[in-house]
């Protein structure tokens, strides 16, 4: 399985946005994380199309947005035109998710579904051959530097068997609380897409963390 890192740019210092795009490239990391927030399905509000766009202009590097916002289906077609490359919306906050990754793909998006720590993976069953990629939210949504929430290993190995049973090649992500301390046994859970935030942005040497926590998953297979 291809390990693939996502540095999440809630954590970056936005004064110095094209540096730190710059520094996840040297880096090598594979996505670039974009955390949307409303301020209602979560409790912070952050950024929109106008920063995805800017993203977009930064770099050549796939754009993994995840959508944490009460009807997610309006702003689908601004995401999809400001170059989003996949669209992850929370089951939590889509009562119609068949039509909404549909809507994913005809945007010419790669869909994503997500589920928070409370909720059941075996919600997205019907739909898992739907998914290009399937995210588990280890802490609940709405910062940064929260702890792993240890349960959700289980519910990883849930997922891997789930999409396996289902011969699906959807990505499965892991949000919140990733870094040298879990990233290991998030891998071995089933897991090849890491998404980090402060573990990376908050390092001594960001740019090596990146190959730390890839070589933390590679080296255990
Ligand atoms: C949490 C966001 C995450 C967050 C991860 O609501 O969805 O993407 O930025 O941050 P860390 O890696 O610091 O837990
Ligand atoms: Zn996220």
């Amino acid at each position: 399985m291809t390990v693939r890192i996502a540095p999440s740019i809630l954590s970056a210092d936005f004064a110095r946005l094209a540096d730190e795009i710059a520094m996840c490239e040297a880096g090598g990391a594979d996505w670039i994380h974009i955390d949307v927030m409303d301020g209602h399905f979560v409790p912070n509000l952050t950024f929109g199309a106008k920063v995805i766009e800017t993203v977009r202009k930064l770099t050549d590097l796939p754009l993994d947005v995840h959508l944490m916002v009460l009807a997610p289906e309006k702003y689908f077609d601004s995401f999809a035109k400001a170059g989003a490359t996949t669209l992850t919306i929370h089951v939590e906050t889509a009562p119609h998710l068949h039509r909404q990754l549909m809507k994913i793909k005809d945007l010419g998006c790669r869909a994503g579904a997500v589920v928070n720590p409370a909720t059941p993976v075996d919600t997205l069953s019907d739909v898992v051959q739907d998914l290009d990629l399937l995210l588990i939210m280890s802490v609940n949504p709405g910062f940064s530097a929260q702890s792993f929430i240890p349960a959700s290993l289980g519910k990883i190995a849930r997922a891997r068997e789930m999409l396996n049973a289902a011969r699906s090649v959807a990505d499965l992500e892991v949000d919140g609380g990733i870094g040298r301390a879990t990233i290991r046994d998030v891998w071995r859970a089933g897991a090849n897409t890491f998404v980090a935030g402060n573990a990376i942005f908050g390092a001594k040497d960001p740019r090596a963390e990146i190959a730390v926590l890839r070589k933390l998953c590679v080296e255990t297979v």
